[in-house]
């Protein structure tokens, strides 16, 4: 069986996508027809969608979150969160995911680079930070404003507008001696190139899903299969207690 040995040394850098909570229930994008849930993307997922039918997207954005909440982590999301509590702060998981199966699974040094499902914000950038927000809206009327009068968004990036934190993830990624990208078609960017950043700096790049992603060649290892399958067992720690 294939394995990824981890040195006392090493720091781990992880990309999830889609494809790692598949196995919890929560659809990825489908190939084949680019629809999410049955939606077209720039029907609810764009800041265009958002300026033209807002009550679209807040349907789409709370039929998510009550998906994501009945969903439970898997053992792919377990065992990164046990690789965190081995590695300590050598640790650091990415996320293109909006749902927290990550935290709930136990992860703690992660990072939502497309934001959250159970967080809000100001549509308008007044500085408030975004709130927490579980609720699932039948209509319009019911989402709130922020005190400056904007109505409040999902906390989500948009297909247009820029990831989060693009400064702490570079940071994170020039000190990764080993990245491990799960589950993502390698089709969003910037979130596709973060493997060629990794080499540049010298780092092993090991892919984990069940087909080859679009930047295949970027990686030095590929672990063919479900995530919630192969992930269990496959990291070996050395020179450690
Ligand atoms: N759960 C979520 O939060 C969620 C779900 C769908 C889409 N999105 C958003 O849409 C974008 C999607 O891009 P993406 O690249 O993450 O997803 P994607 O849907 O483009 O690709 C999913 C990838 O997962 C792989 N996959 C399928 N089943 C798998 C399994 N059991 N184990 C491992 N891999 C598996 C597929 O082969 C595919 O390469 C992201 O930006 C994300 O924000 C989020
Ligand atoms: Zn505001």
């Amino acid at each position: 069986m294939a394995e990824i040995q981890i040195g006392a040394q090493d720091r781990v850098f992880v990309l999830t996508g889609a494809g790692i909570s598949a196995e919890s229930g929560l659809p990825t994008f489908r190939a084949e027809d680019g629809l999410w849930a049955g939606y077209r993307i720039e029907d609810v997922c764009t800041p265009e969608a958002w300026q033209r039918n807002p009550a679209g997207v807040w349907a789409f954005y709370s039929a998510r979150r009550q998906s994501a909440q009945s969903a439970q982590p898997n053992p792919a999301h377990q065992s990164l969160a046990k690789l965190e509590s081995e590695i300590g702060d050598r640790f650091f998981l990415c996320t293109q995911n909006v749902d927290d199966l990550h935290e709930r699974a136990g992860t703690k040094r992660l990072l939502h680079m497309h934001g959250e499902l159970a967080k809000s914000r100001c549509e308008r950038e007044c500085g408030r930070p975004p709130i927490e927000d579980r609720a699932v809206y039948a209509s319009l009327t019911e989402v709130g404003r922020c005190p400056c009068g904007g109505r409040m968004r999902p906390h989500i990036v948009f297909f247009g507008e820029m990831p989060l934190e693009m400064n702490r993830i570079q940071r994170e990624i020039a000190k990764t001696t080993i990245m491990i990208v799960v589950g993502t078609s390698g089709s969003v960017y910037p979130a596709a190139s973060f493997v060629q950043w990794a080499r540049q700096s010298g780092a092993r790049t090991v892919y984990i899903g069940p087909e080859p992603p679009l930047n295949a060649e970027a990686f030095t290892q590929i672990v063919s299969g479900k995530a919630g399958e192969v992930i269990p067992g496959l990291f070996a720690l050395q020179g450690m207690r």
